[in-house]
Order: C-alpha cells, then sequence, then structure tokens
C-alpha cells in the first residue's frame, strides 16, 4: 500500500468549535493511491479518506456495493432503495424539503449530499455519536422514527431475498472471500460503505480555476464572490472551510478530529432560540440545552443543485440563503415558526450579519454555482449498475 503525501489543512478552533481550515495547495496536482487493489484517483488538493482497519477497500466490495445501493429489495416493500434518496444527478439528495420513506412517512429532514461523503467525521445533520458510514448505513435500513428503507424485523426475508440473486451469489464471496456466511447484514453495510468513500468530487470550474492552472476556469464575477466567500464580512469560510467546503471533516493524517455544530439562527420561536420540535439540532442526541439549533455545515461541493437547502429544506434558493445569512438570522413573521432568529440567544458568533449589495450577492451565488462538478454528476462509476446492459 503505498502513502499519499498530501498537505494537510492548517486548522485552528474557535470556541464554539469552528475550524478554519484552508486548503489553498495551489501547486497540487491529481493523485493516484493505490490500496490493495483499488485505485484512489484523487482530485489535486485531496488527501485520503480514512478507511477502518476492519473494512478495508477493495473493487469487489466498492462494486457490490454500488449494487445494493441501487437495490430496491433493500427495502420492506421493494419499492425503494438508498438512491431514492440520494441522486447522483442530484448529487446524491433527492430535490425535496423533507425526505419521503418507503412507507410514505415524512422525515424531519431533507436528504444530504452523499459527496465527499468518506471525509465527514460526523455524519447525519446533527448527531455527533454517528462517525462511520458502516454505522450510519443501519439508520436508513432498520430506522423507525422515521422508516427509510423500513426493514425492521426483515433481516433474514431480506437476506433471503439477496441469496436468491444469481450475481449476488457470486459477487459477495468474491468481496468476502474465506468467510463462511458471505451474504450478512454486516457484509451488505460493508460493502454500501466501501461503494460510498469512492464517491469523490473534485472537478468543479473553481478546482479547475485553484489546482488545475486554468485561470480562465472563473469568470471575473466568481473570482469576486470567492473573494467574498472567504472574507471576515461574510465568515462563509469559517463553518464551510477545507478542501470539502465543509466541516467535521477528517482523512487519513487527520491529527485532531473536528466535531462541530453551530446554531445559524434560522429559528427563535421563543426568544430563546427555540428551534420546531421536528428537529432541534444536536440537543435531540445530547439533551444538552446549548445544543438547540446546532446542525453540522454541510457541503456546498455541487450546492446549485441540491436546493431547497437546510436541514428540513426551509430556503428555497442560494440568493435567499444569502440574504438569511446577511440579515444575522431569519426573521418568519407569523405562523407556527414566528420568531426573529437575529436575536437569538443561541446563534453562532459568526452570524453577526453583513451589508451586501445585489451586484455582490449574484458573485457569490455565481461562485457557489462554480462548486458544481458536472462530470462527477454524470459520472458511470456511480449510476445505476442494474439497468446496464
Ligand atoms: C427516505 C430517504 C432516504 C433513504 C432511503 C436513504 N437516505 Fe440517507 N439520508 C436521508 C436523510 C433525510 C438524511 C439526513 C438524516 C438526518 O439528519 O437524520 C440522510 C443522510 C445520509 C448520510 C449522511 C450524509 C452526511 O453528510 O452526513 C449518509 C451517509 C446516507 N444518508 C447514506 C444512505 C445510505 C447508504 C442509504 C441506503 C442504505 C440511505 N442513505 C437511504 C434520506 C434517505
Ligand atoms: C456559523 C457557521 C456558518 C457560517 C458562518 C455559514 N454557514 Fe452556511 N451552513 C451552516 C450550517 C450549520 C448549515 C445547516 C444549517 C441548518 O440546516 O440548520 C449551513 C447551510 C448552508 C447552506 C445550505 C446547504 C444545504 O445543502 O442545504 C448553504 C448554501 C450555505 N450554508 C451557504 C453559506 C454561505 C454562502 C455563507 C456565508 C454567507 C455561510 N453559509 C456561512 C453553517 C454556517
Amino acid at each position: 500500500m503505498s502513502v499519499l503525501v498530501a498537505s494537510i489543512a492548517a486548522c485552528s478552533t474557535s470556541s464554539d468549535g469552528t475550524s478554519e481550515q484552508t486548503a489553498v495547495d495551489a501547486g497540487a496536482e491529481a493523485s493516484v493511491v493505490v490500496e490493495g487493489d483499488y485505485e484512489w484517483h484523487l482530485p489535486a488538493g485531496f488527501p485520503k479518506p480514512k478507511v477502518p482497519a476492519d473494512n478495508p477497500i477493495s473493487v469487489a466490495k466498492v462494486e457490490l456495493g454500488r449494487r445494493l445501493f441501487y437495490d430496491k429489495r433493500l427495502s420492506g416493500n421493494g419499492t425503494y432503495s438508498c438512491a431514492s434518496c440520494h441522486d447522483p444527478k442530484r448529487a446524491f439528495t433527492d430535490g425535496l424539503a423533507n425526505a419521503l420513506g418507503s412507507t410514505g412517512q415524512v422525515h424531519p429532514r431533507s436528504s444530504m449530499s452523499l459527496v465527499n461523503v468518506g471525509y465527514a467525521s460526523a455524519l447525519t445533520w446533527a448527531n455527533d455519536l454517528l462517525g462511520t458510514l458502516e454505522k450510519q448505513a443501519l439508520v436508513p435500513m432498520f430506522g423507525e422514527t422515521p422508516v427509510e428503507l423500513g426493514l425492521v424485523g426483515q433481516e433474514q426475508a431480506l437476506l433471503e431475498r439477496l441469496r436468491d440473486e444469481p450475481l449476488y451469489a457470486e459477487m459477495f464471496p468474491k468481496a468476502f472471500p474465506g468467510e463462511a456466511e458471505a451474504i450478512s447484514i454486516d457484509h451488505v453495510v460493508k460493502s454500501i460503505a466501501n461503494f460510498e468513500r469512492t464517491i469523490v468530487s473534485g472537478g468543479s470550474a473553481y478546482d479547475r480555476y485553484v489546482y488545475g492552472h486554468d485561470s480562465g476556469a472563473l469568470d471575473e464575477s466568481a473570482k469576486r464572490g470567492r473573494d467574498l466567500f472567504f472574507s471576515e464580512r461574510t465568515e462563509c469560510f469559517h463553518c464551510h472551510g477545507s478542501f470539502g467546503f465543509a466541516d467535521n471533516v477528517s482523512h487519513e493524517g487527520t491529527v485532531i478530529t473536528e466535531m462541530a455544530f453551530h446554531n445559524t439562527a434560522l429559528y427563535n420561536l421563543d426568544g430563546q432560540g427555540a428551534y420546531p420540535a421536528a428537529s432541534r439540532g444536536l440537543i435531540d442526541i445530547s439533551g444538552e440545552p446549548r445544543d438547540m439549533g446546532r446542525f453540522k455545515a454541510p457541503t456546498l461541493r455541487n450546492v446549485a443543485v441540491t436546493a431547497p437547502y437546510m436541514h428540513d429544506g426551509s430556503i428555497a434558493t442560494l440568493g435567499e440563503v444569502i440574504d438569511h445569512y446577511a440579515r444575522g438570522g431569519r426573521k418568519i413573521e407569523s405562523g407556527a415558526n414566528a420568531g426573529d432568529g437575529a436575536k437569538s440567544p443561541l446563534k453562532s458568533e459568526f452570524m453577526q450579519g453583513f451589508l451586501i449589495s445585489d451586484a455582490e450577492k449574484a458573485d457569490l451565488v455565481h461562485f457557489l454555482e462554480s462548486l458544481t462538478d458536472e462530470a462527477f454528476l454524470h459520472d458511470p462509476r456511480f449510476a445505476d449498475p442494474w439497468g446496464a446492459p
């Protein structure tokens, strides 16, 4: 196994755990890292994702994981797969404000992009206990609040369905050679996690400009937008920093694993910073009052194709997202969620608000659009393998 020597982003942590990461390794080139029989093709500036010791990556597991990711037999009623809510053409989201489970239950939160998810140190919108893709995959499969794939109580039936597939009779033993029980829930989860780790996107116009020495890749408006994004005026980069434009990033060679959650003042129901009961952030896991409204900053790579935005899809466009930040919090005039987020005592210190002209706003939106990686959205390696001839 060869080892990639990547320049690891300088990193400091502020009082609310906000990471300040920059990976402006402008001279870096794309790299190929060989690990077992798998070749990582990593964009310039990208370190190698961490791979757990008990689930090494292999070509056979990645291929099997991709099959399973798209397999509707993974749902209780045969109607849903992971891909039903994670569509590669939408950077593995679904276009809905709230995800809809296989039995019609409405999820309190929005589907998340799986772009570069192999680098995430905390998974889902607000949970500091879900650290690995292996563990996370069990949630949509067997979770009941809400039902996503609806497999609870169906472990044996699922395994029988998988054993009936001739392709799997070959693929599981190839992926897990020498194991007495090749087709098992553990192996399903391990294969899916392998596939997910390969979902790497770093070929946007922004990347071509910064890493690819292509000075024409960004126009003047996008460059102005980039300067705004990385400015102390807007503060965007404090939470959406790092090569992933996300926080909670870890990778091979990470010394300190970041876990940061932020209250971005979307709600303030009671003047004390309360969020709607359906989804209150990290407090729902920790029980700590100070964790009210704290969520993880999602990746902004390909964000132009992942609307609507925020954990509950409550903001429709990128322009409106910027209005929300510029105001220092969202004001909802009437209805059950009425309240002025800007006055929330729990909001992040980075949510002070800022002045921005319409032209600057357009530049910032344009910059966010430059993070779309078109080739990635149509990469055949991530497409549904079942329909293929
Ligand atoms: C019903 C729609 C739905 C299905 C089916 C579904 N997901 Fe998700 N996924 C979501 C939602 C919603 C979230 C955010 C969950 C939360 O915050 O509680 C999410 C979050 C995730 C995350 C966390 C991403 C991050 O950046 O933190 C991963 C990984 C993931 N899903 C993988 C999968 C896998 C693997 C499957 C299939 C086994 C799957 N999902 C099936 C809707 C779905
Ligand atoms: C204090 C940390 C912080 C700062 C500063 C910040 N963000 Fe965010 N951002 C977050 C968090 C946390 C979320 C998710 C919030 C939620 O859903 O409740 C988010 C969500 C978003 C989303 C929605 C993404 C999606 O997939 O739904 C966009 C777009 C975004 N931020 C852009 C920006 C821009 C542009 C700036 C600068 C003007 C900025 N952010 C500043 C933390 C931050």
